[in-house]
């Protein structure tokens, strides 16, 4: 089963995937977890790449097509085979991430972006999509908390605002699809970790 989380920075899915994953290995469940832009040695490159500070001049595109890359070379080298060994495959982040951030928020379109991706996937589609829901005001003040900052967490309040228009946009685009499920992240991390477990165990089980 492959799973990947998504939401916009300080919506909580690494903590919870973290969570998710630790309740998983107790259960006696095969799972790995991973992350995007990442993964995979040459995957992580890239990320340096993407979110280095110093890359001041890297292009919407030439970004996109980064994410891309970063994308397929994890999906081969690493989710596909996980996938067929039948563990369940936790992902921080895939291609919800660049519709928002590269096709709407940097305005490349979310079709273009969509069918990059399906070329740099091979049509690999999570099973579950778990979309982390959380109101703005949240999300400001959970990150005014983080320290960390990123090329794209210094970009300017606008782009952040734009990402967080993004996700309202997609989560319209895709709640009816039946692998994307919406997560209230504004509850506490215990309550969002069981919820994740529960859903995650009802599709196992199935
Ligand atoms: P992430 O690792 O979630 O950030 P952090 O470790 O700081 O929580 O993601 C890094 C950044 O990359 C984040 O700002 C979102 C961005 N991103 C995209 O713009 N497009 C993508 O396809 C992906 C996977 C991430």
């Amino acid at each position: 089963m492959f799973i990947t989380f998504e939401g916009p920075d300080g919506c909580g899915k690494s903590t919870i995937l973290k969570e998710v994953y630790e309740k998983l290995i107790d259960l006696d469940i095969s799972a790995i977890k991973t992350r995007e832009p990442g993964g995979t040695r040459i995957s992580e490159e890239l990320r340096n790449i993407i979110l280095d500070e110093n890359n001041k001049e890297l292009t919407a595109v030439t970004e996109s097509l980064l994410m891309a890359a970063s994308r397929s070379q994890h999906v081969e080298e690493l989710i596909i085979p996980a996938i067929n060994e039948k563990k369940i495959v936790l992902c921080d982040r895939f291609v919800i991430s660049s519709l928002v951030y590269q096709g709407y928020a940097r305005d490349l379109g979310i079709d273009k972006i969509l069918k990059l991706n399906e070329f740099a996937t091979l049509g690999t589609k999570p099973d579950m999509i778990l979309f982390f829901d959380v109101t703005e005001e949240n999300l400001l003040s959970r990150r005014k908390k983080r320290n960390t900052s990123d090329r794209l967490e210094k970009e300017e309040l606008n782009f952040h605002k734009k990402v967080y228009k993004g996700y309202n946009y997609i989560k319209e685009k895709f709640q009816d699809d039946e692998n994307f499920y919406i997560v209230d992240a504004n509850k506490g991390i215990s309550e969002i970790t069981s919820y994740c477990i529960s859903i995650i165990l009802d599709n196992y089980r199935r």
